[in-house]
C-alpha cells in the first residue's frame, strides 16, 4: 500500500509535463523529429550492449549500421541545408561525426572479451551523447525555427529515403576502409 501511495503524487505530478512534452512534439518538423527518433534508436542499442545481456556482436553491427545511416543523411542531406544556420556548429558536427566513426571502427575490431571493450563502448556513447545533446538542444530547434515549412517537408523526405538505402547497404559500405578520411571528410568535398 505504502508503495502504491509514494508511486501515485509523482504519476500525478508529471501529467502537465508529459502533455507538454506531446505539444512540443507535435510541432517538431520532420527532420528533427526523424532525426531524434533516430537517436532514441541509437540509445537503446548502447543500454543493450552495456547491459551484457544479448549477444554483442550483432548489437555491435545494429549500432555500427544505424549509425552509419544517421550520420550520412545529416552529413549529405542535413547539414549543407543548414549550415548557413550556424557554419561553426556543423564543421564541429562533422568532426564530431569523424570522431565517433573511428571510435566505431576500434569497437567493431575489439573482442567483447577484450578488457578494453566495455572502455571502448563508454567513449563512443559518451562522444554520441555529448553530440546528440548540441543537435536536439541547439541546432534541431534552431533550424525548425529559420528554414520554411516547405523547405523542412522536403529535407525530412529525402533523409528519409536515403537513410533507408545506406542502412540496407550497412556500416562497411558507407565508410572509407582507411583511418585517414572518414566518410565525413567525403561528404564535405
Ligand atoms: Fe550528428
Ligand atoms: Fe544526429
Amino acid at each position: 500500500m505504502k508503495t502504491k501511495t509514494t508511486r501515485k503524487s509523482p504519476r500525478v505530478a508529471s501529467k502537465p509535463s508529459s502533455k507538454k512534452a506531446a505539444r512540443k512534439a507535435s510541432h517538431k518538423s520532420a527532420p528533427t523529429a526523424l532525426l531524434e527518433k533516430q537517436h532514441r534508436k541509437v540509445e537503446g542499442i548502447f543500454k543493450k550492449l552495456e547491459s551484457g545481456r544479448s549477444d554483442a556482436a550483432p548489437l555491435l553491427r545494429e549500432l555500427a549500421d544505424n549509425l552509419a545511416a544517421h550520420m550520412a543523411i545529416e552529413q549529405e542531406i542535413y547539414y549543407p541545408a543548414v549550415k548557413k544556420i550556424d557554419a561553426d556548429l556543423v564543421l564541429e558536427s562533422y568532426e564530431e561525426h569523424s570522431l565517433a566513426e573511428l571510435g566505431l571502427k576500434r569497437l567493431l575490431a575489439t573482442s567483447p572479451k577484450d578488457e578494453a571493450f566495455e572502455a571502448r563502448v563508454t567513449a563512443v556513447k559518451e562522444l554520441i551523447e555529448h553530440h546528440v545533446e548540441e543537435e536536439e538542444e541547439d541546432l534541431f530547434p534552431r533550424v525548425d525555427r529559420k528554414l520554411g515549412r516547405e523547405a523542412l517537408a522536403a529535407l525530412g523526405e529525402s533523409m528519409e529515403e536515403c537513410f533507408a538505402e545506406v542502412l540496407e547497404a550497412g556500416f562497411r559500405a558507407a565508410v572509407p576502409k582507411t583511418c585517414e578520411e572518414t566518410s565525413a571528410d567525403v561528404s564535405k568535398r
